[in-house]
């Protein structure tokens, strides 16, 4: 635990020699009480577990720390932990490269399901299964879960905003919480303003030492702008830094796991900075490091400038980097961009981002799916795959406090690929899901039967390349924010849990557990990168079909995990999703064909830039520009291995020993 900078305890009071005013005001101060998402005080952290899956399976195995360990999903690797990424292994290599690289590596396969067995279980020879098997990432979320208890219980509950934002990260909206700590320590900013004007500016913060501690300070792009005087936004960001840190001690004291967190002024730029250095560190963006940091970053490696958009703009203005595309003036964007996009590029290259932190994560479907290289001809066959898309939609649900009704799926949908491996026409079947009972694994896997006895019945569908099961049209039981109890599982609901992941970590299991690395990542992505072009929108509602094929170097894939951006989401509007050939993954709308659902998509896309609501998700790869040559657009390139080990002292930051002013 680290002990509270040093400060003293006046701020220069207003009328003294030499008083100088602050750029922030009391209004800005009751803005940071009521995290106002526009507040210049603002505080946000993100925070991202080290190689995720690669440290739950140490720690279930207890492997230690320095042992290189990859997580394998078939031939590929879904998570490599640092110790192996110090030999250069990467996600991009199969076991027989990584092998090659590392003799030693511990390659631990994901636990999957099998077909005709109830229970995912990790498997020693689940790598030569991929006909019979199906992944399972529950054991993942499982832990994910815990994490967010123990973040949640480290923060006090009337004053948290935490959102979940993919498996192994959250975001944090910390304002609230520095406020009070602010006023414990500077009793003097409560008073009441001069005049009553809210408008009033503050008075300066005491020049004393601003104790950074460990964090990894952003430089600045002069050495004058470390010599200003800090002011009040450079104090809450320190406190915000010092709440983090106190999380990321007590995440590794009570689950063993390391993880990175940023801390500045929005979710766009706490996430870069979450990235910016791994493993087990963190990196603070001040408000006066921003343009600095940034100026950095080629803009292609921001998420949403990665696509299509990044391409035109790179291509009209004839450059990759931030620093350069500062200089286009907004009217020279928007005759090349139209108005809305421009505003948002504008805007996330100067590292303006409003976006709120959304406490609910708002689950719309769910889908399980399996593809079948060779493909099955017997309904006997589909049957038992049905049992395990049931079982394992039924275990999601259950994490979804459904068993407690806070969330209900109101239908449920079958989608068959007819014919051999690739091809062929999709038929699908959806029907209700019966209100006023209870849900369970047994009437999922009715429903399944029915909606697949429906689709045999229309006769010469075998053989089947693949089949999905899934759910939607989720109503919310209890409204409000979700406190601890939604994470921590409860009673009845922890016996099924308990049950459906036991295997998961009973000793000597071999096996570990994996996703996709294309699906995972889109899942992490969010944001507005699904709309940015059309052929994004369709491969997402490809997606939601089950058209899960090409998994890492020719393993199969399981579309067992939520589909990206479908599934998980921030709350915003409450938003529900029937099932039908073509959701919309942002509203209820449902579409017949893909063009229209494409349409649709482009309308969420503008209306998104308009609003500049979502930006804020803008993920980015940490790769300054200098560092990403061999950098292929994936978020987390092992092409940059870390320095071995975890955690190591590292050398001062520039400001760290510049922003001393006792
Ligand atoms: N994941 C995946 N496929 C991808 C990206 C991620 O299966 N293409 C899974 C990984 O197994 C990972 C988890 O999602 O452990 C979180 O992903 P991410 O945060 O991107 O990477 P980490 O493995 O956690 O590594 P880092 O330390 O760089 O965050
Ligand atoms: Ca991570
Ligand atoms: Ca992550």
């Amino acid at each position: 635990m680290s002990s509270p900078p040093r400060f003293f305890r006046d701020s220069s009071p207003a009328g003294a020699p030499g008083y100088k005013r602050s750029q922030f005001t009391y209004r800005h101060l009751a803005q940071l009480a009521s995290s106002s998402s526009t507040c210049p005080l603002r505080v946000v952290s993100h925070i991202d577990l080290d190689c995720f899956y690669a440290q739950v399976e140490m720690v279930r195995l207890g492997i230690p720390e320095d042992k290189p360990l990859a997580v394998q999903q078939w031939q590929g690797l879904i998570a490599v932990n640092y110790p192996a990424r110090a030999f250069g292994i990467g996600r991009h290599c199969t076991v027989t490269e990584a092998r090659q690289l590392c003799p030693d590596l511990i390659a631990q396969h994901v636990a999957t399901w099998r077909e005709g067995d109830e229970n995912f279980a990790y498997r020693p020879d689940a790598a030569e299964h991929i006909a019979t098997d199906k992944v399972s990432l529950d054991p993942y979320r499982l832990e994910c879960r815990r994490i967010l208890a123990v973040i949640k219980d480290h923060l006090p509950a009337r004053l948290q905003k935490v959102e979940k934002a993919s498996i192994d990260e959250v975001f944090v909206d910390l304002s609230a919480h520095v406020y009070e700590i602010l006023l414990e320590r500077f009793p003097e900013l409560a008073r009441p303003p001069p005049y009553d004007d809210p408008s009033e500016q503050l008075p300066m913060p005491p020049l004393s030492a601003l104790d950074w501690q460990a964090d990894a300070l952003v430089d600045l792009d002069s050495e004058q702008a470390e010599l200003d005087d800090p002011d009040w936004d450079d104090v809450t960001i320190l406190i915000g830094s010092e709440i983090v840190r106190n999380v990321r001690a007590a995440i590794k004291e009570k689950l063993h796991y390391t993880c990175s967190a940023g801390v500045a002024k929005n979710k766009l730029l706490s996430k870069l900075g979450s990235a910016h250095k791994k493993p087990n560190q963190q990196t603070v963006i001040r408000n006066r490091a921003v343009q600095h940091f940034l100026s950095e970053f080629k803009f292609t490696k921001i998420r949403n400038l990665g696509g299509k958009l990044g391409e035109e703009i790179s291509r009209v203005f004839n450059t990759e980097l931030v620093s350069e595309l500062l200089s286009v003036p907004i009217e020279q964007l928007k005759s090349r961009l139209g108005d809305d996009t421009s505003v948002w590029v504008y805007n996330t290259i100067r590292g303006i981002d409003t976006s709120e932190v959304n406490p609910r994560t708002q689950i719309k479907s769910m889908l399980s799916a399996k593809s079948f290289r060779p493909s099955i001809d017997s309904r006997e066959q589909a049957t038992k795959w049905l049992r395990i898309f049931a079982a394992d939609i039924f275990s999601r649900l259950v994490e979804e406090g459904v068993l407690e009704n806070k969330r209900r799926p109101k239908s449920a949908n079958l989608h068959f690929r007819q014919g051999a491996a690739g091809g062929g026409q999709t038929r699908s079947r959806q029907m209700s899901i019966p209100q006023g009972k209870p849900i369970d694994e047994e009437m999922l896997f009715e429903i399944a039967k029915t909606l697949l006895c429906q689709i045999a019945q229309e006769g010469r569908v075998w053989p089947c390349s693949n089949l999905s099961l899934s759910i939607g049209g989720f109503e919310d039981g209890i409204t409000g924010n979700m406190g601890i109890g939604a994470f921590l599982v409860k009673g009845p609901e922890a016996q099924v849990l308990k049950a459906t992941t036991r295997s998961a970590f009973e000793p000597g299991g071999a096996g570990d557990t994996v996703q996709p690395p294309e699906k995972r990542r889109r899942t992490d992505e969010g944001g507005i990168q699904r709309f940015l072009t059309k052929r994004e929108a369709n491969r997402e509602a490809d997606a939601r079909l089950g058209s899960d094929v090409a998994a890492p170097r020719g393993g199969a894939s399981s579309g067992s995990e939520h589909m990206p951006g479908v599934t998980v989401r921030p709350s915003g509007p409450h938003h529900q999703a029937p099932v039908a050939a073509h959701l919309c993954s942002r509203c209820p709308a449902g579409f017949a064909s893909p063009e229209e659902s494409r349409e649709h998509q482009d309308w969420h896309f503008a209306k998104d830039l308009h609003e500049q609501e979502r930006v804020g998700l803008a993920l980015v790869s940490r790769e300054p520009a200098a560092a990403s040559s061999s950098h292929t657009g994936t978020m987390r390139s092992a092409a940059a291995p870390p320095k071995r080990g975890v955690g190591r002292p590292k050398k001062t930051e520039r400001g760290q020993s510049k922003l001393n002013f006792g």
